[in-house]
């Protein structure tokens, strides 16, 4: 049997199976902990509207062509871009399986520093009105190279164990029990946070809109938003795609992920910054809202411990979710490609990885003195991947399906029901000239502003 045959015979058991586990890469510490302050910061409304609009058109078209590449192509990223471009769209494919390498070389850094908090939630707990506590322990996790190293090999083995069983017992399943688990959890910490005095605030600040704040600014990092969250441009769907059913529905399948998406975005600002605005804490984004805010004001609220731990065991399963789908995008290509077995391909990629990932673990402590163009190790990957690396796999994907295999593209969104030929046209715009002038405008300001 050929390589693609093999690959061919792996499939997702069931449509909500693939729409969770696509999810569940899309909604990551991205939604939790960039978009409340992001939103905040871009005047509310004028960034939330834009990034809906482009997460409805532009993302929307994007994960319809890479899940069709995927399932067009079969294999991996790489075999799935040569078979349908050629050699150099093979090349391209491969640069989308380093970015996702890269990505989770940092990616799982921050992973680490969520089991570390929800174990400690678990455990001695996390809450405290002390900032300067917070601060300190937060600063002796991620300095300490050991103690950073050793959470990073905690975080990296749980997202490997996932892959290693395999696309149904291991993503997949885990994709049906986590992500459900992660809307109720948040649900549970969004009531807490709303029914606190002076949570309406919170709200006004995400959700207010003046048309006025709708600045170029806003609207381009609504778009970089929009490409970060669908995990775009990194091979992820392309992958998960070459598990799809010949049957599958493809336009449907995408507009699930998509508002899948944007609601975990819109429920992380109203899980986050009710409770930030009840305390008048400033708003943050980054680690500096989650692991030192959020604790202590958790610490304010009754049943505070509580809530902190729901509140983790979130954030795990968002960052797990999204780890567990860069993995898959190697594992796929050492498997397809190099034909080691997958259990093989997991363990070398864990390997390379905890030896990458460590050397971003240690640029906030031992290593903190050695930089790549004025950066350290772990900004340097999270700058060129999100700047540079996952815009080109974009552009690919769009070149590649509406330009050079338009007709594949217009069979696979066609396999499961008719489409109108104007709908079909429109998204050939949308994904042959808006997405790639859209994509080089935010790499452009993402790069040199
Ligand atoms: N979408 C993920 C998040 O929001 C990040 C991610 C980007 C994951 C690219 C995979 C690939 O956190």
């Amino acid at each position: 049997m050929s390589t693609a045959n093999a690959a061919a015979s792996v499939q997702w058991s069931s449509r909500l199976g693939f729409i969770l586990a696509s999810a569940g890469s899309a909604i990551g510490l991205g939604a939790i902990w960039k978009f409340p302050f992001w939103a905040g910061a871009n005047g509310g409304g004028a960034f939330i509207l834009p990034y809906v609009v482009f997460t409805l058109t532009t993302g929307l078209v994007l994960l319809m062509a890479e899940f069709a590449i995927g399932r067009r192509g079969r294999g991996s990223a790489v075999s799935a871009m040569r078979r349908i471009g050629g050699r150099p769209f093979a090349l391209l494919g491969a640069f989308a399986v380093l970015t996702s390498f890269l990505i989770l070389a940092y990616y799982s850094v921050v992973g680490g520093w969520c089991v570390a908090y929800l174990a400690q939630s678990l455990t001695t707990g996390v809450v405290t009105e002390n900032a300067q506590t917070l601060r300190s322990d937060f600063r002796e996790i991620v300095s300490t190279g050991r103690i950073n190293i050793a959470w990073l090999f905690s975080f990296l083995s749980l997202t490997a164990i996932t892959v290693g069983c395999g696309i149904e017992k291991g993503i997949e399943r885990a994709s049906k029990l986590l992500m459900p688990m992660f809307f109720v959890m948040m649900l549970a910490v969004i009531i807490r946070g709303l029914t606190l005095d002076g949570a309406m605030e919170g709200v006004k600040y995400l959700l207010s809109f003046k048309p006025e704040d709708l600045s170029p600014g806003a609207i381009l990092s609504a778009m970089g938003y929009t490409f970060f969250s669908l995990s775009l441009g990194a091979g992820i769907l392309i992958t998960y795609g070459t598990y799809l059913p010949k049957r599958a529905d493809i336009p449907l399948s995408s507009l699930w992920v998509a508002l899948l998406s944007i609601q975990a975005s819109l429920l992380a600002g109203l899980m986050v910054m009710p409770a930030v605005f009840a305390f008048g804490v400033a708003p943050d984004a980054g680690p500096g809202l989650v692991f030192i805010t959020l604790p202590m004001i958790f610490a304010h609220i009754p049943g505070g411990c509580i809530f902190a731990a729901i509140f983790y065991v979130c954030l795990l399963v968002a960052a797990l979710t999204s780890s567990v789908s860069l993995l898959e995008v190697v594992v796929a290509f050492l498997h397809n490609e190099w034909r080691l077995s997958r259990s093989t391909a997991t363990i070398a990629s864990f390997v390379l990885l905890f030896f990458l990932g460590s050397l971003s673990a240690l640029s906030f402590g031992e290593l903190n003195e050695f930089t790549l163009f004025g950066r350290n190790f772990f900004d340097f990957f999270d700058f060129v991947c999100t700047n540079f690396m996952m815009p080109v796999g974009g552009l690919a994907v769009a070149a590649l399906m509406a330009w050079k295999a338009w007709p594949a593209m217009k069979e696979e969104l066609t396999a499961a029901k008719p489409i109108p030929p104007g709908i079909l046209s429109a998204i050939r715009v949308v994904l042959g000239v808006l997405a790639p002038i859209l994509v080089l405008t935010t790499m452009y300001q993402g790069l040199f502003l």
